[in-house]
């Protein structure tokens, strides 16, 4: 086995070397901790790569199922050039508030537009042209659905990504009773054994399925 286990050391390195949470975003979670949201961001590490895959693959639009406080949201956003466009769909109204405060005041309202609703009733409601890439980053029992609804919606060559696919280290585990894990385990055999997908698990932060729609 060919690996090198991720120490504190290593992962400072990481983080100072490709600097990615400015002051803004460092702010933004501190705030949104004030205002009792649960601190389940993205990881600063996480910010670098997302905004690594959009520039790869020229992103333009994206879709977000996940809002949250906004952070994700606007690192991925800072990677699309001037005409992008960013849709982000939220369940939780004092969620999708506080995001769209922080969005103004980022001067990102032309870039991101955020939705409030149920992630599976919103997805069979969306029409725009296609997406470059998804980020799945809601309830885990919802990945799978999300999958589903998001694939049809991207375009070839784009990218669909889901966070947290490590399960916090419980994923290898088969015999769990946990729907949680049970839930990412069959999103990354869906991701692995999708005929229009080629996909990889990355061990980054909490583990990130990434793959790009091949046909
Ligand atoms: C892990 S957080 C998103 C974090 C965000 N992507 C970030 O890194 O800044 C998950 C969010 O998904 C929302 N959510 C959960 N279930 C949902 C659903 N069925 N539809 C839409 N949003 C949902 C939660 O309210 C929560 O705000």
């Amino acid at each position: 086995m060919k690996y090198v286990p991720l120490t504190e050391a290593l992962h400072s390195y990481i983080c100072e070397t490709f600097p990615a949470e400015d002051e803004f975003l460092c702010r933004l979670k501190t705030e949104a901790d004030e205002a009792g949201l649960p601190p389940i961001h993205i990881a600063p590490e996480q910010i670098a790569f997302l905004q690594v895959l959009m520039r790869s693959v020229g992103a333009r639009r994206v879709l977000e199922i996940g809002t949250l406080a906004g952070y994700s949201a606007i690192a991925i956003a800072r990677a699309l050039p001037n005409d992008g466009r960013l849709l982000t769909l939220e369940r939780n109204p004092l969620h999708a508030e506080f995001a769209l405060r922080k969005i103004r005041e980022a001067a990102l309202e032309h870039v991101i537009e955020v939705r409030t609703g149920s992630a599976k009733e919103l997805l069979g409601e969306i029409r725009e042209e296609p997406f470059d890439a998804v980020f799945i980053d809601a309830d885990k029992a919802g990945y799978g659905t999300y999958l589903q609804k998001a694939l049809p919606l991207l375009r070839l060559g784009g990218l669909v990504i889901g966070d947290n696919t490590l399960a916090w280290g419980n994923i290898a585990d088969a015999t769990t009773e946990d729907k949680t894990v049970q839930a990412l385990r069959r999103f990354n055999t869906a991701m692995s054994a999708h005929p229009q997908l080629q996909s990889c698990l990355v061990p980054i932060a909490e583990g990130m399925t990434i793959g790009v729609k091949i046909r």
